[in-house]
């Protein structure tokens, strides 16, 4: 059974999709929730459904990655839904391209530091763009920039809001996500 983390600090809908899609399977579960966050909802998610969590802390997230606690659980996939901060070096060469992030628009585009939730969507918008969509990635250094694993697209149109967009690109992530993640993980 592969053991897969996911790293998340808000709301959590994405880790719900995930944590629903390996409830049942045999050959994946989602077996720890890292969160920098003691508020963040993906937390009570966490709780409800009996899942490791590991509260982390900043400098020791940039100075160790939390290396040893992630083998000691046993994990083998890294899965960041809605996790802000960069990750060390550390951590990326411990996880060679197993590391996965979902970006919400259609990277290269869109991307980078401060680029997250409704910047993103309200920066999309802006520009009048005729399309967004999701970005699925290897996490490298640098935020936003790993190689691209799988894009999606989705309409936007004139009377498009920051809401109703985020409310598409989620839709989008939920679908895609968690089957992405399998398809990875068995290839
Ligand atoms: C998602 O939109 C994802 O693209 C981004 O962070 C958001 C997390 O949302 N990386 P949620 O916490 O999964 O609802």
């Amino acid at each position: 059974m592969k053991k897969i983390a996911i790293f998340a600090s808000g709301a959590g809908s994405n880790a719900r999709q995930i944590i629903d899609h390996f409830k049942n399977s045999a050959y994946a579960t989602v077996h720890l929730i890292v969160c920098n966050n003691p508020a963040a909802g993906v937390l009570q998610i966490a709780s409800a459904e009996n899942i490791n969590v590991l509260l982390i802390e900043k400098n020791k997230f940039k100075s160790t990655g939390y290396v040893s606690e992630l083998n000691s659980y046993g994990i083998e996939f890294i899965a960041l839904a809605g996790f802000l901060w960069k990750l060390p070096e550390v951590l990326i060469e411990f996880f060679p391209g197993k590391i996965i992030n979902i970006h919400p628009a259609l990277l290269p585009a869109f991307g980078g530091k401060g680029m997250y939730g409704n910047a993103v969507h309200n920066a999309v918008i802006n520009a009048k763009e005729k399309q967004s969509g999701i970005t699925i990635h290897y996490v490298d250094e640098k935020y936003d920039h790993g190689k691209i694993i799988y894009q999606v697209t989705c309409p936007v149109t004139n009377d498009d809001t920051v809401e109703s967009l985020a409310q598409k690109i989620h839709l989008l992530e939920h679908k895609h996500y968690p089957a992405e993640i399998e398809k990875i993980l068995r290839h």
